[in-house]
């Protein structure tokens, strides 16, 4: 059977009338379905022309054909003011054209300008699943618990999970150009999965993608943030070359488990931040050990040392070991997250004394 892949590389030379561009490149198809007798699809119209449904339905039928395709099923929607706006901004930033600020009333604050005063901490690692978006959500929730002005951005575009670990179900406001990001428990949040519609994969390639990340900078109300945590994808990708370059202020933290081998793949998350420049600020050594409930025992399931011989390799300090088990949150809490920690518990409160040292340290 087809792929969802299939169908959208089949629809790539489909170009928008409106933009100039391909559909699939401007995110505009969504919801594939492949089914026995042929697939579905709905279509963003960017227009309102009369005639452009009738094109763009034969268009449609006329690539798929071509992998064999016979029945399609299209269901047209209007370009939501979002969508318009996601649209313009990679498109105005990739043609290095400034987005016309027609309606917002006050400047926005340019916090990548190096007098902002912006503290930017990026939360790197070597490997996925270390732990990164649960230290960044974590860390930053304790610096917003410590009385400061925090934000975060996910710059994971590709496997962007702060909503989700943050239990967010809101959608971030436009104010006339500007974004003005969701909060909760005090911080600040912009994430792709903000802009993404039923978890559709991300499918903006190359130029676009780096710019998407340059408007969360640029594009967002910031308001007066003191600190901005960036989580990172995982390794040394472009996504994190490209973090590197946008922001040489950037400070960074290193997320490791306390395995050898884990060390040894973040140590070289950590080359490339001392390569760029950029100054490690501590480890931060995750699932660290299990406490036992009863006797108060610890066992080091995950073998022992990896963050301190890490911050030793890159004459940095530990700042924390956080030891396994996940937050002791309920779905009926009112407030409810799945990865928040509450401030009283043990590792609520290593993560308030992470934020201590980090405060410390940039000041
Ligand atoms: N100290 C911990 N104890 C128990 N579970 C944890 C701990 N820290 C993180 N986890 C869980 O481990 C998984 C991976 O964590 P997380 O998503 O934060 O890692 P990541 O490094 O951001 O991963 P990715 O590379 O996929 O972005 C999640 O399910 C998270 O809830
Ligand atoms: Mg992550």
């Amino acid at each position: 059977m087809i792929t969802k892949e299939q169908v959208l590389q089949a629809l790539q030379p489909f170009i928008d009338p409106r933009y100039k561009l391909s559909v699939t490149e401007l995110n505009l198809v969504r919801d594939i379905l492949v089914k026995e007798d042929g697939v579905s699809l709905s279509l963003i119209a960017t227009t309102e022309d009369e005639a452009y449904e009738e094109q763009a339905r034969k268009t449609v039928e006329g690539f798929l054909k071509k992998i064999g395709v016979t029945q399609v099923h299209i269901r047209f929607r209007t370009m939501t003011e979002f969508d318009a706006k996601q649209i313009e901004d990679a498109l105005h930033v990739a043609n290095e054209i400034p987005p016309i600020d027609t309606e917002s009333p006050a400047p926005k604050r340019d916090i990548l300008a190096a007098e902002s005063n912006v503290h930017f901490i990026a939360v790197a690692s070597g490997k996925g699943g270390v732990g990164k978006s649960t230290v960044t959500v974590n860390l930053a929730v304790a610096l917003a618990r410590r009385g400061k002005k925090v934000g975060i951005v996910d710059a994971d575009i590709y496997g962007f999970s702060i909503p989700d670990m943050m239990g967010i179900e809101e959608q971030p406001k436009l104010v006339g150009n500007t974004i003005i990001p969701v909060e909760k428990y005090g911080v600040k949040i912009i994430s792709m999965g903000f802009f993404v519609q039923e978890n559709a994969p991300v499918i903006w390639r190359g130029p676009m993608l780096g710019k998407m990340l340059r408007n969360f900078f640029n594009e967002v109300d910031w308001g007066d943030i003191e600190y901005l945590l960036l989580d990172l994808p995982p390794g040394t990708g472009d996504v994190a070359l490209d973090v590197h370059q946008m922001i040489p202020q950037s400070k960074e933290i290193i997320v490791t488990t306390p395995h050898a081998t884990a060390a040894f793949v973040a140590a070289r998350a950590g080359a490339m931040a001392v390569h760029t420049n950029h100054e490690i600020i501590g480890i931060v050594e995750n699932m660290s050990y299990y406490e036992c409930k009863t006797c108060g025992g610890k066992d080091f399931v995950f073998g022992r040392g990896g963050g301190a011989k890490l911050a030793e390799e890159l004459h940095s300090d530990l700042l924390a070991q956080v030891p396994l088990g996940a937050p002791d949150n309920h779905i009926s809490e009112k407030d409810y997250s799945p990865s928040v920690y509450k401030a009283e518990t043990t590792t609520g409160q290593i993560y308030l004394e992470i934020a201590e040292r980090v405060i410390d340290k940039l000041n």
